[in-house]
């Protein structure tokens, strides 16, 4: 596939730096460009999915939006990959801690994302896909993770198709929660088997850096005011590494 523009993308290829961080909301993108990018310049907004692309550091890098739950992301990330030659994705978003260790604010390195969708069918594999980030990608993120001080976690994620589910009648420790729980997982959200997917099978790059705005464990949840600043720092991490690519 090489036409473009494509049916979600109204951009060229030279439009997008190597490197896209992709947060879920476009109002996000926008902010991210406006805020954190010099010279930035709209190259998308098909549906109301913002995409620019500027500079950072001297560094040109592209920023939009991925929309929710892993059709989405597996949409924007195949186009921008496959069409527009982009080499790396970088999700940020927030994710739900399912670990008592994990706290709100922290941010979770996806190192793998467990996955209760049906995505990986597609490619037919005679048995389970692992689907894992970038190792370069992420052993940069851990290293300028820790220079910026920051409260960090490796590990696994789970993408979950449901936000809502209806568990009527399940006693709590056969929930799905308990169970993936049980595996260690660290982290719930909505997108990133299916990034690390589409990367893989595209023989490209991808991390998910994701912080918690909410613990499934404790119920906690963040403040604006925090999520602000744990925002502020997730971005200055994702683009400090996109800039290293
Ligand atoms: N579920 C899915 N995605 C999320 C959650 C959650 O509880 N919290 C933040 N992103």
């Amino acid at each position: 596939m090489n036409a473009y523009p494509t049916p979600h993308i109204n951009a060229a290829p030279g439009d997008f730096a190597p490197a896209v961080l992709m947060p879920g909301d476009p109002k996000r993108a926008r902010f991210i460009a406006e805020n954190f990018f010099d010279g930035a310049r709209p190259v998308n907004d098909v549906r109301g999915v913002q995409g620019y692309t500027g500079t950072y550091r001297g560094t040109p890098v592209s920023v939009m939006a991925s929309g929710m739950g892993m059709p989405s992301i597996g949409i924007y990330a195949y186009e921008l990959f496959r069409v527009f030659g982009v080499e790396a994705i970088f999700r940020v978003g927030s994710c739900g801690a399912m670990q008592e260790n994990v706290h709100v604010r922290d941010v979770v390195l996806g190192q793998g994302a467990c996955t209760d969708s049906r995505f990986a069918h597609q490619y037919r594999l005679p048995g389970t896909f692992a689907p894992l980030a970038d190792f370069c990608l992420l052993k940069s993120a851990a290293d300028i993770a820790g220079e910026m001080g920051l409260s960090f976690h490796v590990g696994n994620l789970l993408s979950s198709d449901l936000f809502y589910k209806d568990e009527e009648g399940v006693a709590p420790e056969d929930t799905a929660f308990a169970r993936w729980r049980k595996m260690g997982v660290l982290a719930v959200e909505m997108e990133s088997a299916a990034l690390y997917m589409t990367a893989a099978r595209a023989g490209k790059k991808a991390l998910a850096i994701c912080t918690v705005s909410d613990s499934l464990v404790t119920g906690e949840s963040t403040t604006s005011a925090e999520r602000e600043q744990s925002f502020t720092d997730m971005m200055t991490l994702a683009l400090k590494c996109a800039v290293t690519l």
